[in-house]
């Protein structure tokens, strides 16, 4: 629940550098100067259904055009009424159809070193093989199939396939647990699931199969599992349900048309935790998100024909969906898929794919980079990374030390960076700088995208003034946004559309600076008050991160009798000695950096952070430490529950 004092928070961060786009890239950018992008934004905004359905007749293939752009009866949207398409088309049918099926469409790359690569034609060819697979096992239309498999382009594979025929693929990380399966199985009464026997991490084998296994016994709707044949284990076939990818997939016929379908047909489900209770399945829908996926892919890296595209994240994620296969393949890319962890067999394996491939674009997390500046930029040296034109963020805040370190030792002071600031439930990328036409500032998300208006509001609704923390919200439709949570329309009203009238709530808190660039300050439920003084996380996590001992931070707020909330931080060093002399070097420089009022009364060193899955450092779960109380709420996204036990024994 949303805090409900709403608006007003307290801004302290300082950020005065600013990164103009180098000349050299913007003279080649599809959009180039600040005042193309003003005038494309106020173009869209002046007409926003003019703008998505000339947009979406140009960009996606329509097996029968649409005759209304937008219907929309708040919370629910349709887009493209009336036309039929088909995602998978869009993104591999389409290239093959004009004459581009040799060009290379995946370069994967497994963890222990093996290699492949498929054309488009190629991929046409196994998408179609798999379709039948899935037909032939009575999967049909509007059927749900999980996906529980490691990085490889059998995951892009399925994906595309379950979109060919009208499927809604239900993509699981394949980190998460048996019961953590099952719960999504039984949500959304998937059908099907694929798995592998297992996959590569860290040098070992995720036994992916035997999770599944365990989670099937509890899956009541699931009639069958396909398995693909990955890291070569031994692994239990159970008669009739189970099923090699190669006995069902190599095997069949590669002939099968993508169904032409309705503009508002489910593509498919993300789960994503909610900060308490059960996951959220947040519901995707054909064209929509097709095109958006596709055009903020265009814009945002600047896609060129010669670029070799790697976005670092997992298909278990929104970031693997629309930015590793249906943005750049609906946009004809050469993307790079890794299977495995970054620091197998070494620090440096990121480098060593960037340079052996000669990545052109690499969009990564900040947790990922945090890590990399940890580890050393000795590991990043030993490579040539001049390949490298873009990069790119996502996921949480980048503090500006991070960003700087992004830009000085991987860009080498020659690439623009792309802080893109979006959710699992807008589908695409809503903020970011346009790499040929905005300027970048450290720590900023910059603008909003063309055909996007936020608003910074208050809990009345009410804008508020300049360089003022609020509530981050979305004034009209787009065609990304989520259709619905799955089989919970209320909850679906109530978390996005309730609390602010007639605008989508993103939960977080931003502001907008003079110049009108956005800054997100975290999640509105994150906020801390100390005497009266609403702080955002990210201003003091950001202090810390500046101090040249630190690697990583996290701030949350306990109770204090007479402030009514303490700052309380955990702390990662890179190499230094934690002790009473450095707990009081950054209490000191917290307070020259941005305040005595966010100064720290607790520091606690810690060797690493809890996170989730996907990399976000967990503050409600620091909350619970600091303020001495058990972990409460839904920890199924919990990456290492070792960490929460160390900062617990800490505690003691
Ligand atoms: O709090 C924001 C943070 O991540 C949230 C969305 O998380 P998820 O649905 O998992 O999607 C992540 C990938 C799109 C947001 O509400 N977040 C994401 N990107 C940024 C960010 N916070 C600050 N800056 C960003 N660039």
């Amino acid at each position: 629940m949303a805090d409900q004092s709403g608006g007003g928070i307290d801004t302290v961060m300082h950020e005065e550098r600013l990164f103009p786009p180098p000349p050299e890239f913007a003279a080649q950018a599809r959009i180039k100067s600040m005042e193309e992008y003003e005038s494309l934004w106020r173009k869209a905004a002046a007409d926003l259904p003019k703008f998505w359905g000339d947009m979406a007749r140009d960009e996606l293939h329509w097996f029968e055009p649409f005759d209304e752009t937008l219907r929309w009866n708040e919370p629910v949207a349709e887009w493209f009424v009336g036309g039929k398409t088909n995602a998978c088309y869009n993104c591999v049918d389409k290239h093959v159809v004009e004459g581009h099926g040799d060009r290379t469409a995946i370069i994967w790359e497994g963890e222990p070193g093996d290699e492949r690569t498929l054309t488009y034609a190629e991929l046409l060819s196994e998408v179609r093989k798999c379709a039948n697979a899935l037909k032939s096992l009575g999967i049909r239309a509007g059927d749900v199939v999980s996906l529980y498999m490691p990085m490889t382009p059998e995951l892009a594979i399925a994906m595309l396939a379950c979109a060919r025929v009208g499927a809604i693929h239900s993509v699981i990380f394949a980190g998460f647990s048996a019961e953590a399966i099952a719960e999504r199985n039984n949500d959304a009464g998937a059908k099907l699931v694929i798995t592998a026997d297992g996959g590569w991490r860290r040098g070992k084998v995720l036994p992916l199969k035997e999770t599944v296994d365990k989670a099937l016994a509890k899956s009541s709707t699931v009639e069958h599992c396909i398995v693909l044949k990955r890291a070569g284990d031994v692994v239990a076939m159970q008669e009739d349900r189970d099923h090699w990818w190669h006995d069902v997939v190599d095997g069949a016929s590669d002939q099968c048309p993508a169904e032409p379908l309705d503009s508002e047909t489910p593509l498919f489900i993300l789960y994503t935790s909610g900060s308490t209770g059960k996951p959220k399945g947040i519901k995707h829908t054909t064209a929509g998100y097709s095109l958006y996926a596709k055009k903020t892919f265009q814009w945002v890296f600047d896609h060129r024909d010669d670029d070799v595209y790697w976005c670092t994240a997992d298909c278990g994620w929104i970031t693997g969906h629309s930015y590793v296969v249906y943005g750049p393949l609906a946009a004809g890319a050469k993307v790079l898929m890794y299977e495995g962890a970054p620091n197998h067999p070494a620090e440096d394996r990121f480098w060593d794919i960037v340079e052996r491939h000669k990545v052109t674009v690499f969009y990564t997390a900040p947790t990922a980079i945090r890590a990399f500046i940890k580890w050393g930029d000795e590991w990043v040296e030993k490579h040539d990374l001049s390949s490298l034109r873009l990069l790119g963020t996502v996921g949480e805040g980048i503090n500006p030390e991070a960003w700087m370190w992004y830009h000085k030792v991987i860009g080498n002071e020659r690439c623009p960076i792309v802080d893109t600031w979006w959710q699992t439930e807008t589908g695409g990328i809503m903020m970011s700088p346009l790499p040929g036409a905005i300027a970048t500032k450290p720590g900023s998300c910059t603008k909003p995208l063309p055909g996007i208006v936020p608003a910074i509001v208050d809990s009345d609704g009410h804008e508020v003034p300049t360089d003022q923390g609020g509530w981050l919200t979305v004034t009209h439709p787009w065609p990304g946004m989520l259709r619905g949570i799955w089989g919970d329309m209320d909850r679906y009203q109530e978390v996005y559309w309730s609390q602010v009238p007639g605008k989508y709530l993103a939960g977080d808190n931003a502001r907008c600076d003079v110049d009108g660039y956005y800054w997100i300050m975290g999640r509105i439920d994150d906020v801390l008050n100390v005497s009266g003084h609403r702080l955002s996380t990210i201003e003091i996590e950001s202090a810390l991160v500046s101090h040249p001992a630190v690697a990583e931070a996290a701030a949350v707020g306990r109770p204090h009798d007479l402030k009514g909330e303490a700052v309380a931080v955990f702390v990662t060093l890179k190499q230094a000695e934690p002790g009473d002399e450095l707990r009081t070097e950054l209490r000191q420089h917290v307070r020259n950096e941005i305040g005595a009022l966010a100064q720290p009364d607790d520091i606690r060193f810690t060797g690493s952070l809890p996170k989730t899955r996907s990399g976000k450092i967990m503050r409600r779960l620091l909350k619970d430490i600091a303020a001495g109380r058990e972990a409460v709420g839904d920890t199924t996204t919990l990456e290492d529950y070792s960490v929460l036990a160390r900062l617990r024994s800490d505690d003691e």
